[in-house]
């Protein structure tokens, strides 16, 4: 049976973590993040994971994990790693809202943030812009396809983009 959770997906540093903390403080639904249930299960940072086993070890933990929340978690918000929407039984998860702006707006958003050195730092993957930006416009497609909303979160406050969650999915606000 389909989970009352409300998951969020996206491209690296689009605001997932953001929007789920303020949905946490809108809805009063408990937020978890599955890089954060990641690295606490192999207590080691997304970066060493990386670059201790490889990329293919860590997308297995994200099918381990999104087996766990699939069986063990509901009416919770669920923030998801930028890779972790290509595990199998996503839409069982929950209703899946994929937040979304164009590369340039997001790369500038994160350069303009005062810890932005650490932001890229911690995720390898946005280490090479040239990189990234082929890796967004190659998701973009396969985002659309999973999701069941999308939301343009351009030029909007984290504010704005969870109370759009909140219209689209129709979730209730505490
Ligand atoms: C990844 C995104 C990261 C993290 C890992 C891989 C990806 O999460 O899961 O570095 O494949 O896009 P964020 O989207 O929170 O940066």
């Amino acid at each position: 049976m389909v989970k009352n959770n409300i998951v969020l997906i996206g491209f690296m540093a689009i605001g997932k973590g953001r929007t789920a903390r303020e949905l946490h403080r809108q809805t009063g639904r408990f937020s978890v993040d599955t890089d954060d249930l990641i690295e606490s299960l192999v207590k080691m940072k997304i970066k060493k994971i990386f670059k201790r086993h490889g990329e293919a070890y860590f997308r297995e933990l994200e099918a381990l994990t999104a087996d766990w929340l699939q069986d063990h978690v509901d009416y919770s918000i669920v923030s998801t790693g930028g890779g972790f929407f290509k595990v199998p039984n996503l839409s069982e998860i929950g209703t899946v809202v994929y937040l979304n702006s164009d590369f340039d707006y997001l790369l500038k958003r994160v350069l303009d943030q005062p810890d932005s050195a650490r932001k890229i730092a911690k995720r390898p993957l946005l280490a090479d812009k040239n990189a990234a930006r082929r890796l967004y416009l190659e998701r973009l497609p396969l985002y659309r396809q999973v999701c069941d909303y999308e939301i343009d979160v351009t030029g909007k406050s984290t504010r704005q983009v969870a109370e759009k969650v909140i219209e689209k999915t129709g979730i209730i606000c505490k």
